[in-house]
């Protein structure tokens, strides 16, 4: 591979959407920001450069950062955030990773306005497993706020309510023209008759879940977190924020007589509020010589079918259709035996409101959220510097719960959970281990979908369900031979989800629900795996430029 430098300064920028201008934090003043292109084998060197005042760090989501830990991005986890007026430069190699993934902000709400494309192309002269495109087109999917985010966050933290809703999604930043005043703010995809586009979709919204669909036209899925999966053809795909995935969209022969819209809105199985809009763009064919002077009609505008708001079952449908290129005789490299189990809820509470508190959570209380049972405190410093440095003393504890203090039934009425504890945790592995994880919804307060993410690694998705977990009779009939293979998965709402990894990348990483406001609520922990013996198999020491606390 070859070294590639980007320079990302972070500076202001004033944008007009829904008719109101904000000054909003950008990468060189591009809303949604720079695209980074590599091959699988390159070295990226992202000098970041800090010109706002809020503290900023960036994540290169699913990118394995194979003992690179220190570039890694999240917040408090593996770096001290990059202060005003200073800079540091990320440093990572692309190892046996090719597709789409996403860079964004990783410090309270600012992925909000900071994030764009990481495009993988694979090793030159090695083609795709499907039909070459024409053309590769990134579409990223966000959410739009008329105030300031950092102040919707820090309220709603101060209070221990919901946060406000947002007032738009976007395709590419461009909300569309169902919102007011944004028909001019329209995303149009422009295409030719008779060939192939690869679309590179990203959900990189903050707190949905979103359906997405191109009226009329059929997408072939062949991607997913940036791992090539057996093609299946779809009217709609559905990402969890978090989540990408490659389509091959193919264009009519020829030029109909019709403008197709492009829509996307969410899917909500929670019982939060949520922003029910939903964004538009046109796909428009290229239009020849003959239409042009023949026709002065205006062309119909088809719109696409989405699934019902809460569709559940299409969603656990549509994960399921998501399975790795492998086959019984040349299986996933998924472990096979496991030698570290655990079982984790992942759900919402409440906690009571200390007295010099106002609370405007359900009765008086805050919104909290925990796995299992334990919402996480942000550490003064990075984890993996404490670790590294062997000073976790004050920091964090290795006393993560292997399983739920007290179990219950997942789908009943939901007990009223008001006992959540507080702490800085986490799970220590040896080198190796191979790892199974059941994530189970709690349904506390209303079942919910939970986009978890680990960074660090991919995980094969090795079962899922409904209800509660059975580890007598599920794990009977686990996929082991062509599971998924990702880096954010579902949680089912008011269901499981089983995972296996194996921990071959020492370093401190992070696991959370990828709504952002369930990661600011405590839905996140950490897991520390230890080096190998062997020298390749050990964490690298840190940069001299990583950013002091
Ligand atoms: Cu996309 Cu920890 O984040």
């Amino acid at each position: 591979g070859i070294t590639r430098n980007y320079k990302f300064d972070i500076k202001l920028q004033n944008i007009t959407r829904l008719c109101q201008t904000k000054s909003i934090v950008t990468v060189n003043g591009k809303f949604p920001g720079p695209r980074i292109i590599a091959r699988e084998g390159d070295r990226l060197l992202i000098k970041v450069v800090n010109h706002v005042r809020n503290n900023i760090t960036l994540h290169w989501h699913g990118i394995r950062q194979l003992r690179s830990g220190w570039a890694d991005g999240p917040a408090y986890i593996t770096q001290c955030p990059i202060q005003t007026g200073q800079s540091y430069v990320y440093n990572y190699t692309i190892t046996g990773q090719r597709g789409t993934l996403f860079w964004h902000a990783h410090i309270s709400w600012l992925r909000a306005t900071l994030y764009g494309p990481i495009v993988i192309l694979p090793n030159k002269h090695v083609p795709y497993p499907f039909p070459q495109p024409f053309k590769e087109v990134p579409i990223i999917f966000g959410e739009w706020w008329k105030a300031d985010t950092e102040t919707v966050i820090n309220q709603a933290m101060q209070t221990g309510s919901a946060p406000n809703v947002s007032d738009a999604y976007t395709i590419n930043g461009l909300p569309g023209p169902l919102y007011n005043c944004s028909a001019k703010d329209t995303y149009r995809l422009k295409v030719k008759p008779g060939k192939t586009y690869l679309l590179r979709l990203i959900n990189a919204a903050l707190n949905d879940e979103l359906f997405f669909s191109i009226a009329n036209h059929t997408l072939t899925v062949v991607e997913a977190d940036a791992v090539y999966i057996k093609p299946f053809k779809t009217q709609t795909v559905l990402l969890t924020p978090g989540q990408t995935t490659n389509v091959l969209l193919r264009t009519k022969s020829k030029t109909p007589n019709a403008t197709f819209l492009i829509a996307a809105r969410p899917y909500v199985s929670g019982p939060a509020a949520f922003d029910n809009s939903t964004t538009t763009g046109l796909l428009e064919y290229e239009k020849t010589a003959v239409t042009t002077t023949s026709t002065n009609k205006k062309l119909p505008v088809l719109k696409p079918v989405l699934p019902k708001l809460n569709d559940t079952s299409f969603s656990f449908k549509y994960n399921q259709k998501i399975r790795s290129l492998a086959n019984s005789k040349f299986p996933a490299n998924v472990p096979q035996t496991v030698n570290k189990n655990f079982f984790f809820t992942v759900g919402l509470g409440t906690t009571s409101c200390s007295q010099n508190q106002t609370c405007s959570g359900p009765n008086n209380t805050r919104l909290v959220a925990s796995i299992n049972n334990v919402s996480f405190v942000q550490p003064n410093i990075a984890l993996l510097q404490a670790h590294f440095f062997k000073r976790s003393k004050g920091v964090f504890t290795t006393d993560f719960p292997t399983n739920p203090p007290f179990k219950f039934n997942y789908t009943g009425t939901p007990r009223n959970n008001t006992q959540v504890s507080n702490g800085t945790k986490v799970v220590v592995l040896p080198f190796n281990s191979a790892v199974e994880l059941v994530l189970q919804d709690t349904s506390i307060i209303g079942a919910e979908s939970h986009p978890l993410h680990l960074h660090g690694f991919n995980f094969f998705v090795v079962g899922m369900g409904f209800g509660n977990f059975d580890p007598k009779k599920d794990p009977t009939k686990y996929n082991l031979v062509d599971p998924a293979e990702r880096n954010t998965v579902g949680v089912p709402s008011g269901g499981w989800v089983a995972l296996r990894f194996r921990a071959d990348n020492p370093g401190v990483w992070f696991m959370h629900c990828h709504l952002e406001v369930h990661t600011s609520w405590g839905l996140k922990m950490a897991w520390v795996v230890l080096d190998g013996k062997k020298p390749n198999q050990k964490l690298l020491p840190p940069p001299s430029d990583l950013p002091k606390c």
